[in-house]
């Protein structure tokens, strides 16, 4: 196990129970420890750092100051800036209202609402197995019983969903990440979506669709939302991966019944969004010609270094691996092709050897090491992806040698 508990044990005041439970963000205690300069990390999930876009956001700074003047810099909605929620509405299609968009402190943030406002303790919740680590973070504060189910390369095994609903399992929500999902890359198949949704309808839980990195697509066509099938689903979306997770502006689309106690929740959590963090990415968002050349140039960066990180691992050790294919996103999901390869282990390895990746079992409820790995190709160059592939291969190489 990757992360750890809080135990509580040397606090003054004794911690809330939640907070004695709750497993601390496995990645956040490795990127601290992967921070070394020596080592090439593949273990974040962050964006590229010279392809954040700091003169377009100065310029726009400028100009909303200009064109808003104290109001940009004053406490704002809570549901978010009118300008902004149209934007996103717009953005999402499948006939979303601006009054069903609430603008959201990332989509971390929409994540937590959604699932305070839906769970109490011991409700059951679906989720992929594995599954975005921070999602299993923000379902624990809600202490439900949570149910992995497998995915494969087209996402969340329904027809298994169906089996267990068939079954008798109730979940009052299902996540799913619906788009290159971290941490496998999957894509859940447009049949997939359907039948969710069908699902959805007939047992009555709501789907909550993330869709951080569906804009980060290298090849292929778009499937349809969860959302344009049914009225059960809440769509999750961010400005995280395509201008700037600092600026922390992200957004959902609810249906009607959700939106005031989701707004009536997040006023209780932070009153509202930064409000010149909100008019950025509006004015980012609204220049489409802008917009579009900016994620074109991500998706060619990105699909590049997907490249070479496949090509450099399967010389450097494929024959230990199984890599999944990369249609898009930040991330490649590796297996390994003989059991017994315990990935937390040979993560110590790596990390002596200079290249640190995020074990697979840091994205399960059930901890599980099955041996699996998270690579994230975005922020290491050709040279250094080549070089990281060398260090995982001999990392590995020494490892199958000493077993
Ligand atoms: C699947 C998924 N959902 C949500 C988030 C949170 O993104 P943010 O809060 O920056 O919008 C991430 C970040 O990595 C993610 O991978």
């Amino acid at each position: 196990m990757v992360g750890a508990a809080f135990t509580g044990a040397m606090t003054p005041v004794a911690l809330s129970t939640r907070s004695r439970t709750v497993r601390s963000s496995a990645i956040r205690d490795l990127l601290r420890l992967t921070e070394r300069p020596d080592i090439l990390s593949l273990a974040g999930g962050l964006p590229a750092p010279e392809l954040l876009p700091v003169d377009r956001i100065a310029a726009a700074t400028a100009d909303v100051l200009a064109a808003e003047g104290p109001a940009a810099l004053q406490y704002g909605p809570t549901e978010g800036i009118a300008a902004l929620r149209a934007t996103v509405a717009d953005r999402l299609g499948n006939g979303t209202a601006p009054e069903g968009v609430v603008i959201t402190t990332g989509s971390q943030q929409a994540l937590d609402l959604v699932a305070r406002v839906l769970l109490d303790p011991g409700d059951v919740v679906v989720v992929e197995q594995p599954t975005y680590l921070g999602a299993l973070g923000a379902l624990q504060w809600c202490a439900p019983t949570v149910v992995s189910i497998a995915g494969d390369h087209d996402g969340l095994r329904t027809d298994l969903l169906a089996d267990r609903l068939a079954a008798g399992l109730r979940p009052k929500l299902v996540y799913v990440v619906t788009d290159f999902a971290n941490p496998t890359g999957a894509t859940l198949a447009d049949s997939r979506r359907r039948h969710l949704a069908g699902l959805a309808d007939q047992f009555g839980f709501v789907v909550v669709e993330d869709d951080p990195y569906g804009a980060l697509r290298f090849r292929g066509t778009t499937a349809p939302p969860v959302r344009a099938f049914t009225e059960r689903a809440v769509t999750l979306g961010t400005a995280s991966k395509v201008i700037s997770p600092g600026l922390r502006v992200g957004w959902l689309a609810a249906p009607d019944w959700l939106v005031r106690p989701i707004v009536v929740a997040k006023q209780a959590t932070d009153l509202h969004t930064a409000v010149l963090n909100q008019h950025l990415v509006r004015a980012l968002l609204a220049d489409g010609a802008w917009f579009d050349a900016h994620v074109a140039a991500l998706v060619e960066s990105y699909s590049a270094r997907a490249g070479v990180l496949v090509q450099a691992l399967r010389e450097a050790c494929g024959e230990h691996f199984q890599l999944s294919p990369v249609d898009g996103g930040m991330f490649l999901w590796v297996r390994p092709r003989h059991p017994g390869l315990a990935a937390e282990r040979l993560l110590a390895t790596a990390i002596d050897a200079g290249v640190a990746f995020v074990p697979g079992s840091a994205f399960r409820h059930d901890a599980v090491d099955d041996g699996t790995m998270r690579l994230c190709f975005t922020t290491v160059d050709a040279d250094g992806l080549h070089e990281a592939a060398r260090r995982l291969g001999a990392a590995v190489g020494s490892m199958t040698t000493t077993v």
